[in-house]
């Protein structure tokens, strides 16, 4: 499952992210998740991890014929990009950015999440023909709460009460409910477990009424917060 690009391409509607991932573990991840079905990995140079994740996808994957690097959708970042990916870009920049320009943004990658929905730039980005990747799709969970003190929604009490409805977890409802909003998830784990349950969320809908409801529990709280650590609001 994937949405088309304006550039042309196909992003796959789940992708594995990477950041926090050590490199340790990459080989093993990386390789479960193409198994798992992932043909999405966003990466970047910061997450210091990049060699890891070429290294499992040439050797691991590639060369022994598990998958075909035409087959995959992998996102790196840089600092300036006119190749069509933007990330963190508020509306205002988002406008400036369609303006000005020489190539249109296809992807803003944003933290958006059910206590972050940030409607207003979701909808303003679709209706221009830029499609949204959702990164800290669940919320940062128990990594952003150590690192930045946030507060998960995957412990929300509503939420709970849905996964029991729907007989899945927390993370499956939150994910379902990013995809059900036409943007693309990419959730983070080193949990072999939690990245096959992150990818089995095609087996279900959320109906209008519990989308409504997950509307409801916006608290416009964002929760990767790294300026926190130097006293700045580093997207204000
Ligand atoms: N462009 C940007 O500025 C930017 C910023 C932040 C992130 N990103 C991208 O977005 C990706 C995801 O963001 P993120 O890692 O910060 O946040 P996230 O995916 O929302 O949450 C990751 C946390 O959730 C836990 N988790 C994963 N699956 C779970 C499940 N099924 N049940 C319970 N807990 C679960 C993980 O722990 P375990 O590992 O122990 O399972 C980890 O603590 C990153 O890897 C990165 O690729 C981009």
């Amino acid at each position: 499952m994937a949405v088309t690009l304006s550039s042309g391409f196909k992003m796959p509607l789940v992708g594995f992210g990477v950041w926090r991932v050590e490199g340790k573990d990459m080989k093993d991840l990386v390789i479960n998740a193409i198994k798992i079905g992932y043909r999405h990995f966003d990466c970047a140079a910061d997450y210091k991890n990049e060699t890891e994740v070429g290294e499992a996808l040439a050797v691991g994957a590639f060369q022994s014929g598990l998958v075909k690097r035409e087959d995959l959708f992998i996102t790196t970042k840089l600092w300036n990009s006119d190749h069509g990916h933007c990330s963190n870009y508020d509306i205002f920049l988002t406008r400036d950015c369609l303006a000005y320009s020489k190539v249109k943004p296809a992807v803003n990658q944003i933290e958006t999440h059910p206590y972050f929905q940030r409607d207003s730039l979701v909808k303003f980005c679709l209706k221009h023909g830029v499609s949204i990747t959702a990164h800290t799709p669940l919320g940062g969970a128990a990594a952003n709460t150590e690192w930045f003190g946030s507060v998960s929604c995957l412990d929300d009490p509503v939420l709970k009460g849905l996964a029991a409805k729907y007989k899945r977890t927390v993370a499956q409802i939150v994910l379902r409910w990013g995809i059900q909003r036409n943007t693309v998830v990419i959730p983070k784990t080193s949990n072999l477990k939690r990245l096959e349950e992150n990818f089995q969320v095609f087996d279900f809908e959320l109906t209008k009424e519990d989308m409504d409801q997950i509307k409801s529990l916006d608290r416009k709280h964002r929760t990767n917060t790294p300026g926190k650590f130097w006293g700045i609001d580093l997207y204000a």
